[in-house]
């Protein structure tokens, strides 16, 4: 394996390139390819089965490219157990980092919000990894099933996700928590909306930073990390070219995006 070569990231449509936009800011000198599945987005309401089958395709074509890590760049697929995705691949899979330490430091009053897919709150995962490090927590998981479609269409001004927003809220409101995590990939594209929905109390924390964190030291332990040359992000999805386009905008330079549609099956 070559430290020069390719580091896959995926994700059931949009919601990843909030965590390629970090990885691209921690790691510039790394070329990335970003598989984004527009065309059977969103997963987060459909079988496990299904859901298996899909990101073992991804995986499967990001293989095919040559690639020296995959990012899985979606909380959702994260819940199916990383080990279990790992199979016989020749790299390494990194998955979305549930946040418990951070939320466990932002939370003066041990309160804290999850909001996720239906598919990754039904793992009761994220509680779980909260009352792991600290069983005096309280924990309010909220499924958002309303979220990723909106997104996806690029609602982002409608009344529809100002009240999707309101509704997601308003119990974990009523409960008094402090801190939330957005363990939903797509998420951070409405953070500033669900930041003011919840005020200046409430500290809203995006688990890419945690994440990106860990794929980077598993490259450098691994002697993976590209050191030198240019880095570049190549932006793949099975649907809707130009929409896509238009939503990497709001999280990466288009300047920096080379644009393709693909087909993730022969
Ligand atoms: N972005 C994904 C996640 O982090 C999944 C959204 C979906 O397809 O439902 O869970």
């Amino acid at each position: 394996m070559q430290s020069s070569a390719p580091i896959g990231v995926l994700d059931s449509g949009v919601g990843g390139l909030s965590v390629l936009k970090v990885l691209h800011q921690m790691l510039p000198q790394e070329k990335f390819i970003y598989v984004g599945d527009t065309a059977r987005t969103p997963y987060g309401s459909r079988s496990e089965t299904e859901i298996r089958q899909f990101v073992e395709e991804i995986i499967s074509w990001l293989e095919g490219q040559g690639v020296k890590q995959v990012i899985i760049a979606c909380n959702t697929l994260t819940m199916l157990g990383i080990d279990s995705l790992q199979k016989e691949h020749p790299f390494e899979l990194v998955g979305m980092s549930k946040g418990e330490q951070l939320l466990l430091v932002a939370s003066r009053k041990k309160k804290i919000g999850v909001f996720a897919t239906q598919f990754t709150i039904s793992t009761e995962a994220h509680k779980k990894a909260i009352l792991a490090v600290d069983d005096s927590a309280e924990v309010y998981p909220m499924a958002c099933p309303k979220f990723v479609p909106l997104i996806e269409g690029e609602q982002f001004d409608s009344s529809q996700i100002a009240e999707a927003v309101a509704e997601y809220a308003a119990p974990l409101k009523e409960a008094g928590i402090d801190a939330l995590i957005l363990s939903c990939t797509h998420y951070p594209f409405i953070k500033d909306i669900v930041e003011a929905e919840f005020g200046a109390g409430v500290t809203v924390i995006d688990p890419a930073e945690a994440t990106a964190q860990t794929a980077k030291a598993s490259l450098e332990v691994n002697n993976l990390l590209s050191t030198d040359g240019e880095g570049s992000v190549a932006i793949c999805c099975t649907a809707d070219l130009e929409r896509v386009k238009r939503l990497a905008g709001r999280m990466l330079p288009a300047a920096c995006c080379e644009f393709r549609e693909i087909s993730l099956v022969p």
